[in-house]
């Protein structure tokens, strides 16, 4: 039996994992290795499924979004839910390895995935990583899929725009990022926004209040709010999290919160005013990748091929620019918030547009 590597893309799809996919298989394929494909991240792994990927099946699949091995946000293969146990299916992925021949793996993720990278690391599988997310929430990495989702919700708050210029409305739109504020800024900032909400800086209603009041009464035809989905929203509001197979909760509501806050505060005074929330959701997320998404995947997808052929591996690949870093799992933090001073902040504030102070 050939030589085999695994891989798999577990956690959100992003744009530029085909990239990835189509890279490790044709890098493989040149050493005359195999590729075994896991469906659906570690749950594929966990139930062992999946198959051989052929050049075929990766031709010219680079600039797709999502992933054709399919994602999943599910349970750690450490605690997976069985009949009500959580158990520790570790012995069984690594006898599915050596029946398969199998000795090495690389897998896309954001930092939880990179934790469970480190486990199989440990015991013994030579293991790569590849950091993927559209929150771009990993400390010192530029995350493949954030300048894609970036686009994409610079495109999407652009046609907002224009019906809210020709409504002469107050628009608010709801960005992803999680608990972190960096593809709202970035997209907020290169849109126009005219304020910009995120988790990292304190929201002050009465301040935003003030805000929009005064473009009102200057005679400003619309005004444009972009709103992370992940700022601290009254307990009251804050959605139930029902769902134990997800690792993180879904967040939701901001948009509307901050439309009905305005609508109470502002109807009152400005009763032809029409304040609106809109939410681009998961369009952030799929559509046409970005050709240095394309790129960021393709070169990590290779190097990190390179890099198992070599007998080098236990890190993460990131690739800034022109340089290729190897960042050892154990170093890989995530939640990187948007600091006080950073040149997008800087921008944004000597702009005039609205944000409020750090927290
Ligand atoms: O982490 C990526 C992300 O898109 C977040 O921005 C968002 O909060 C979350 O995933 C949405 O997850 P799901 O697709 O599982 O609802």
């Amino acid at each position: 039996m050939k030589r085999r590597i695994g891989l798999l893309t577990p956690g959100g799809d992003v744009c530029g994992l085909n990239a990835v996919i189509e890279a490790v298989v044709k890098a493989a394929h040149k050493y005359d290795v195999e590729v075994f494909g896991y469906l659906n991240g570690y749950e594929g792994m966990v139930h062992d499924r999946g198959r051989i990927l052929t050049l075929k099946d990766v031709e010219d699949i680079r600039h797709k979004g999502g992933t054709i091995l399919g994602a999943s946000k599910g349970p750690s293969p450490k605690a997976y839910p069985i009949d009500g146990q959580k158990v520790d299916m570790h012995d069984a992925i690594l006898n599915s390895f050596k029946a398969k021949n199998i000795d090495s793996i690389i897998i896309t993720g954001g930092d939880g995935s990179m934790r469970e990278a480190l486990d199989l690391c440990k015991l013994g599988v030579k293991t790569i990583g590849v950091i993927k997310t559209i929150d771009n929430d990993v400390e010192g990495i530029k995350a493949l899929g954030y300048d894609t989702g970036t686009q994409a919700l610079y495109d999407y708050i652009g046609h907002v725009k224009t019906t809210a210029l020709s409504h002469s409305r107050v628009m608010v739109v709801e960005a992803m990022g999680a608990t972190v504020g960096w593809l709202a800024l970035r997209a907020g900032l290169a849109s126009g926004a005219h304020a910009i909400l995120i988790p990292e800086m304190k929201l002050d209603m009465d301040e935003l209040t003030e805000f929009v009041n005064d473009r009102v009464e200057n005679g400003k035809r619309f005004t444009l709010i972009v709103v992370a989905e992940g700022i601290k929203l009254p307990d009251a509001i804050t959605p139930a999290q029902d769902d134990p197979n997800r690792t993180a909760p879904v967040l939701k509501g901001a948009g509307q919160y901050i439309e009905k806050e305005l609508n109470q505060r502002l109807k009152g005074k400005f009763p032809n005013l029409e304040i609106r929330s809109a939410v681009p959701g998961h369009f952030q997320r799929g559509g046409n990748t970005l050709a240095n998404d394309i790129e960021r995947g393709l070169i990590c997808g290779a190097e990190a091929v390179n890099c198992l052929m070599r007998d080098e591996y236990g890190f993460v690949i990131s690739y800034l620019n022109k340089d290729i870093e190897h960042i050892p799992f154990d170093q890989i933090v995530g939640r990187a918030a948007v600091p006080e001073h950073h040149p997008i902040v800087d921008a944004v504030r000597s702009l005039g547009v609205f944000m409020g102070q750090h927290i």
